[in-house]
């Protein structure tokens, strides 16, 4: 089969071929960064998955194994879903996962390296004991899957928890055991919230309120720290977070109400952005998150392409330490490593209605950061608190291009100089009429992204081009707003302020390609806008990016 090689990425983990989605038990071993993933053996769409299996020394040069898990025994005759691993003292990895049966039943499994002195981890075996959890007759046994990776408590337990839902209620049991074999779900679920719906995905762990360096290991049990619990809910297909308290005796997660616990809950990422997972890295003491970047193209295309999907570049997570009430994320340091020819800007101020070039690098493979000072707030449009915008109605009547007071400013990427296609990424600040504070929102438009048609008006043949948007919790004291993008062919992945807010879209521009595609910095306020720095850089292609999984 042919591939297109148009809009696939250079830097970012993709397989030469074939459908991804979810990031699976990712971890560092033996001196290498795992990475296993759902992957369609067969084809561009999804179904056939296996557990795919890479292995980086760096997490971005990757190597491609043999793949890991796929369907063999009779609890997973009919598929092998998502899942993580955990690290138990004395016996190594160990995977837990969702089989499907042959009655379609969601069950969960456990597997073993059959060495675990091979840094590569090449081949596992699935125990005849297996399964370890199978739901009961009071749970519901098409939504039952998604293992964490699991926790020991002082009382001698591991813990892991397990997505479900009870009608619209989502739910994430949690299941006890002592030796990693035996498990049994504890009475409570560790939190549910009424109508979300299917829980996919959970993820659990602490982040450190004192150490803003550092992540923590998923057994941390000291008083520094709070709790993160994030869902990944299939009915939108986006994802949300609450940050909370631990109650290990009561196996219970208690949301600290300070972000809403539901839909307009906090985001890891506003955009394309789903099933993620993050996990401790030993190496360099930090927790990284992984994501599935979804296509926004097509099913048709997806096909004819060859390939669908990709995972977004690996994020360090840590509590804010701003306001202590989020998390904030950040490219981990080793992508700079691509970093090639290199320009900047100093000190250019940006008025109303300019578009200024960023020359001499690639921009369709680019990383970006700019300072932005916004100057006086006086001429930033009032904000009525009492009405609850959505930010995401917001970026959609006011895009990049409705004039403001204070902004719309940001980069505009992937673009061609008459900007018939382009993806701008932005800022427009608010002011609140009660508090008199900013409130900033930070867009990125895909709509103006493409100019290709849709084939037609079923979902599967309509292109996705949302307006992606999220609040930034800045208050811009010192008139400073950051941004930085990763640009690379379809996909962009831009972070807010230094990571407080993230966006990731999907991209297909016609136009906009390769040596065609422009990039810039704007402004449509009516307030000048000063670019204090801009960095930009060409990146390279990883040397090996050989995921090539078959
Ligand atoms: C999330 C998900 C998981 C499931 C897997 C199947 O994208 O639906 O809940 O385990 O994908 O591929």
């Amino acid at each position: 089969e042919s591939v297109n090689h148009l809009h696939r990425s250079a830097f970012h983990f993709q397989p030469p071929k074939h459908w991804i989605n979810d990031p699976n038990g990712p971890l560092y071993y033996k001196g290498f960064y795992h990475l296993f993933y759902q992957y369609n053996t067969k084809g561009a769409v999804w179904g056939n998955i296996v557990w795919a299996h890479s292995v980086s020394k760096d997490l971005v040069n990757w190597e491609a194994l043999e793949h890991a898990i796929y369907p063999s025994k009779w609890f997973d005759i009919k598929g092998t879903w998502s899942g993580s691993i955990t690290l138990v003292p004395g016996k190594g990895p160990v995977i837990l996962y969702t089989g499907i049966n042959q009655n379609e039943t969601q069950i969960q499994n456990y597997a073993i390296p059959e060495d675990p002195s091979d840094p590569y981890l090449r081949k596992w075996i699935k125990p005849d004991d297996n399964p370890v959890a199978v739901p009961d007759y009071t749970m519901n046994g098409s939504d039952f899957r998604d293992p964490t990776t699991a926790w020991f408590s002082k009382d001698g337990h591991w813990r892991t928890v397990v997505g479900s839902r009870r009608k619209h209620r989502g739910i994430g049991y949690i299941y006890r055991s002592k030796d990693f074999k035996h498990w049994v779900k504890a009475k409570h679920p560790i939190h549910s919230k009424e109508s979300t719906g299917m829980w996919e995905c959970p993820d659990f762990f602490p982040v450190s309120t004192t150490d803003f360096e550092n992540g923590l290991d998923l057994d941390y049990a000291g008083p520094n720290a709070k709790h993160v619990l994030k869902v990944s809910l299939d009915m939108t297909r986006y994802e949300y977070y609450t940050l909370g308290k631990y109650y290990p005796n009561k196996d219970r997660y208690v949301p600290n109400g300070e972000s809403p616990d539901g839909w307009d809950g906090l985001r890891f990422d506003y955009g394309n952005f789903y099933a993620s997972k993050t996990f401790f890295d030993y190496k360099k003491n930090r927790r990284i998150l992984w994501g599935w970047a979804n296509e926004s193209d097509t099913v048709e295309d997806d096909i004819s392409k060859g390939w669908a999907g990709l995972q977004v570049i690996p994020r360090t997570v840590l509590l804010d330490s701003t306001n202590k009430k989020q998390l904030v994320f950040w490219p981990i340091e080793e992508i700079e490593s691509l970093r090639s020819s290199y320009v900047r800007m100093n000190n250019k101020d940006i008025k109303m209605g300019q578009r200024l070039e960023v020359k001499g690098i690639t921009p369709a493979q680019a990383d970006v950061e700019v300072t932005f000072n916004v100057g006086s707030l006086e001429k930033a449009e009032p904000f009525d608190p009492s009405y609850t915008y959505k930010p995401l109605d917001l970026c959609r009547v006011k895009g990049s291009n409705v004039t403001g007071g204070v902004g719309p400013f940001g980069l505009i990427t992937l673009a061609t100089p008459d900007l018939e296609e382009y993806t701008p990424v932005f800022f427009r600040v608010f002011k609140d009429t009660s508090t008199n504070k900013p409130k900033v929102l930070m867009c990125s438009d895909a709509r103006p992204s493409s100019l290709k048609q849709d084939r037609g008006p079923l979902k599967q043949d309509r292109m996705y081009k949302p307006p992606f948007a999220g609040f930034v919790d800045v208050d811009l004291t010192d008139g400073r707003i950051s941004l930085r993008s990763l640009i690379d062919h379809s996909v962009v992945e831009s972070f807010g302020a230094l990571g407080k807010t993230v966006i990731t879209s999907r991209v297909y521009p016609i136009k906009a390609v390769k040596e065609n595609a422009h990039l810039y910095v704007f402004n449509n306020g009516t307030q000048t806008v000063n670019v204090e720095s801009l960095d930009a850089w060409s990146m390279e292609r990883p040397l090996q990016m050989n995921n090539g999984a078959t």
